[in-house]
């Protein structure tokens, strides 16, 4: 095999109904489906060069060799493309983001979705949309909305073949502005992987799981109908039922900080002086502020001025997936 290049772009996305817990951890087959937007400012941007000269594959994020498990869990995904392609020639993988990374802002999400399209295209894998929201899932769950533009509902399913995402709207459907407060910039202590195996630790995850159907129908009208306040009430409220999970999980799992929750009191005071505005949070401190785009500019100034607020950073409905310099 020649040396072969490609590079990717993806987005972040943010989920407005969660992910969280595996009925197969290995393939990434989640409990429950789930619902989320591209995040269009923040990208991760990919290379991937077969190169038949190497002896192992090689990875760096951001110029920097990444931790020993990043490492693995990259060489695993190769090892699979390599599978799909029929070939075992290395790679040499160099990805960049354009936002903090490990801090509750999905990473691994954009990173997966642009190093699966980047790999397998230069694999001589040619996949539709949905093997590589497939291939990109056994990255990261998140990873496969990442692959399909706007916004994006991940059909659970049962298995590889029938777990994947699909676009349920066009980026430009909806200017909802995801304003992303920013308290704390360190990698978190207990990543997603581990939190999806603690979950069914917890007596409230067989509740929220009942009920992700119902959140799921709600919030897919809410963002069809362009309806904010329906919006806001469904996505709070799944926000509040997964951390409610991690909160009562064995070990518990705790990733807010004070200005976390200043920053939700802050919200839920504004909705009720009637600005658009709701939050949700991952699995980390950092608020994502959705509003309307006419009123993003208010709220970002209001999100600056709380303290521990370290910075606000903007995410607009994103594309999908997409290779550049071809
Ligand atoms: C809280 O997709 O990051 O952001 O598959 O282990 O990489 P892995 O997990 P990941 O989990 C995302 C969890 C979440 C909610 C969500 O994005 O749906």
């Amino acid at each position: 095999m020649k040396t072969k290049q490609a590079t990717a772009l993806a987005h972040p996305n943010i989920a407005f109904i969660k992910y969280w817990g595996d009925k197969d951890p290995d393939l990434r087959i989640p409990v429950n489906g789930s619902l989320s937007m591209n995040l269009d400012c923040l990208y991760s941007q990919t290379t991937v060069e077969f190169d038949p000269e190497l002896e192992s594959d090689g990875l760096l994020i951001g110029g920097r060799q990444p931790a020993e498990n990043a490492i693995q869990r990259v060489n695993q995904f190769l090892d699979y493309v390599r599978h799909l392609a029929d070939f075992s020639t290395f790679a040499k993988v160099t990805s960049e983001n354009n936002f903090p990374t490990g801090s509750g802002i999905a990473s691994s999400a954009s990173g997966f979705a642009a190093l699966g399209l980047a790999a397998s295209f230069a694999a001589g894998l040619e996949l539709d949309q949905r093997a590589l929201s497939r291939l990109a899932r056994r990255g990261s769950g998140s990873a496969c909305r990442s692959v399909p533009g706007g916004f994006v509902q991940w059909l659970p399913g049962e298995d590889d073949e029938s777990s994947y995402a699909i676009s349920i709207a066009a980026h430009d459907h909806w200017e909802l502005h995801d304003c992303i407060a920013v308290v704390s910039k360190e990698h978190k202590e207990t990543g997603s992987t581990a939190g999806h195996l603690l979950a069914e630790s917890s007596p409230l995850q067989n509740a929220r799981i009942a009920d992700a159907e119902r959140r799921l129908d709600l919030c897919r009208h809410a963002i069809l109908n362009r309806d904010f306040q329906a919006f806001a009430e469904i996505v709070e409220l799944d926000s509040n039922l997964m951390h409610a999970v991690m909160l009562t999980s064995e070990p518990q799992l705790y990733y807010w900080q004070p200005a976390t929750l200043d920053v939700m009191q802050s919200v839920i005071e504004w909705r009720a002086d009637g600005i658009p505005v709701c939050f949700t949070i991952d699995a980390g401190p950092n608020v994502h502020v959705i509003t309307t785009g006419d009123n993003s500019p208010a709220v970002m100034e209001k999100l600056n001025r709380i303290p521990g607020v370290l910075e606000v950073l903007i995410g607009q409905p994103g594309r999908e997936a997409r290779l550049i310099n071809r």
